[in-house]
């Protein structure tokens, strides 16, 4: 498993996507996640499960719920969904899946012969010891009449007062929009609302409201307002959230991570108030001689620093650096050897000045990050180590950051074996993307003057 990186959450084979019912239960951290148990292909869409005390040692458990099983609603699939809370038991909010028309892919999983071919219904489960989930008879929550039963789907559970709140991504008429529920008991809910966007794609997936210093966030992933290399994106809008009338006042909608490719992040509060978010980086298929495809984000604590969000990776990932190696101001070019893609970087720079960094570096390929002076834009280009891997040429090989309009830029970047992290001033900008060094492609070139260099080794 020369590519599995360490700190980056892997399911222990096959496919993973989506983290799901992030919640922490008796002090402990609860990662669901969208689960193939056959292949490392999607399909078969079960909830994989692991649990943590600090977010970065995962102990993975059993499967948490299994399609088909005590149920027909889900047989072909239990899909996205959140966990909460209620007095001593974890419960979990998914959507069941019922295929209508469908085929065997070239890799033997049932797949939908057309988009509309499925019934969605939102489905609880109950645990008191958070390891062993039944399913419950109620609620089952059907598609609104005029709604679309194919896509509505990835329930999101809270609660505020003595309101719980759920918020479920759909589509009507080729638009994407949010249902908005509330319920007093967890078991009757009523649809209060709806959320919606003109020109933002056809099906938002995963949504998830959040209070955040005083104001609300909606995090949502819109299918088809990207690129056609990535034609999903996940993002967010800031605004007011009024729990009367559960209506969300919105403002400008906002990538978390400009980088390849992030998507379904969820959002938890963990027991120090603080508001963490974990996101997939989607890969189609696994690296060459692997068995398991996709990762997840850290975890990265949200602040909120007036109409947008900021991004950093929870603290506790400090924890495991190791032998700081500090390197004196750099002014012109300088390769700094190193024997594993295993650290945490910073440094600062001017932004008067063209700069480039170039990561998983061997003779002068690897990952390059140009920092464009004219354009005040950071530009990602992994072309040189994608080395074949056809699921990443999927999503392409550059991306260009929104402009960043400071004097002085400070980089955090964190590698982990096929993966790189990159928080600008802090977690303004995020890019992530995932790569496929060769053996020697290991080393860091910095072109241009860098202060403030400080490499750590990240060890378990
Ligand atoms: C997002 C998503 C969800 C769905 C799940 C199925 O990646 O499409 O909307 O519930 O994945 O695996």
């Amino acid at each position: 498993m020369n590519k599995k990186p360490k700190f980056h959450f892997t399911a222990p084979k096959n496919w993973l996507n989506d983290p799901n019912g992030l919640t922490v239960f008796k002090g402990e951290y609860h990662m669901f996640y969208q689960h193939n148990p056959v292949n490392p292909y999607w399909g078969n869409m079960t909830w994989g499960h692991a649990k943590s005390k600090n977010l970065f040692d995962w102990e993975h458990l059993p499967h948490a719920l299994e399609p088909g099983k005590d149920l027909s609603e889900d047989r072909d699939g239990c899909f996205s969904g959140s966990g909460f809370v209620m007095g001593d038991d974890l419960y979990l909010a998914y959507t069941g899946v019922a295929f209508e028309e469908y085929i065997y892919n070239e890799h033997g999983n049932k797949v939908l012969t057309h988009d509309d071919a499925m019934i969605s219904t939102q489905i609880f489960a109950k645990s008191s010891d958070g390891i062993n989930f039944q399913k419950l008879k109620k609620p089952f929550i059907k598609a609104p009449k005029y709604g679309d039963m194919a896509h509505f789907r990835d329930p999101k559970v809270w609660k505020k007062g003595d309101i719980w709140n759920m918020v479920v991504g759909s589509k009507y008429e080729n638009k994407g929009k949010v249902l908005v529920y509330q319920s007093k008991d967890i078991k009757n809910w009523e649809l209060k609302n709806e959320i919606q966007k003109e020109n933002m794609g056809h099906m938002w997936e995963c949504p998830d409201i959040f209070e955040i210093q005083e104001k609300h966030a909606m995090i949502f992933s819109p299918m088809g307002i990207g690129t056609q290399e990535q034609e999903n994106l996940a993002g967010y809008m800031m605004g007011d959230f009024d729990y009367k009338n559960a209506e969300f006042k919105y403002k400008d909608f906002h990538l978390i991570d400009e980088g390849f490719e992030f998507y379904a992040p969820q959002t938890f509060e963990d027991d120090y108030e603080r508001r963490i978010l974990i996101g997939w980086l989607i890969m189609h298929s696994p690296f060459e001689g692997e068995n398991w495809t996709g990762m997840m984000t850290l975890p990265r604590e949200i602040k909120r620093v007036g109409e947008k969000l900021r991004f950093s990776v929870v603290k506790e990932f400090e924890n495991y650096r190791k032998d700081c190696i500090k390197i004196s101001d750099e002014t012109q070019s300088k390769v700094i050897k190193r024997d594993k893609n295993l650290y945490d970087m910073e440094l600062e720079f001017e932004t008067n000045k063209d700069k480039e960094i170039i990561l998983f570096e061997n003779c002068q390929k690897g990952l390059a990050i140009n920092f464009n002076s004219k354009t005040k834009t950071i530009i990602l280009n992994r072309e040189n180590v994608i080395n074949g891997l056809e699921s990443l040429k999927t999503f392409g090989v550059r991306r260009e950051s929104t402009k960043i309009e400071v004097e002085k830029i400070k980089l955090r970047i964190i590698v982990d074996t096929s993966v790189v992290e990159i928080y600008v001033n802090d977690g303004e900008i995020c890019m992530t993307a995932v790569v496929n060094p060769e053996k020697d492609q290991k080393n860091i070139v910095l072109n241009g003057s860098f202060s403030n260099i400080c490499i750590w080794d990240i060890k378990k």
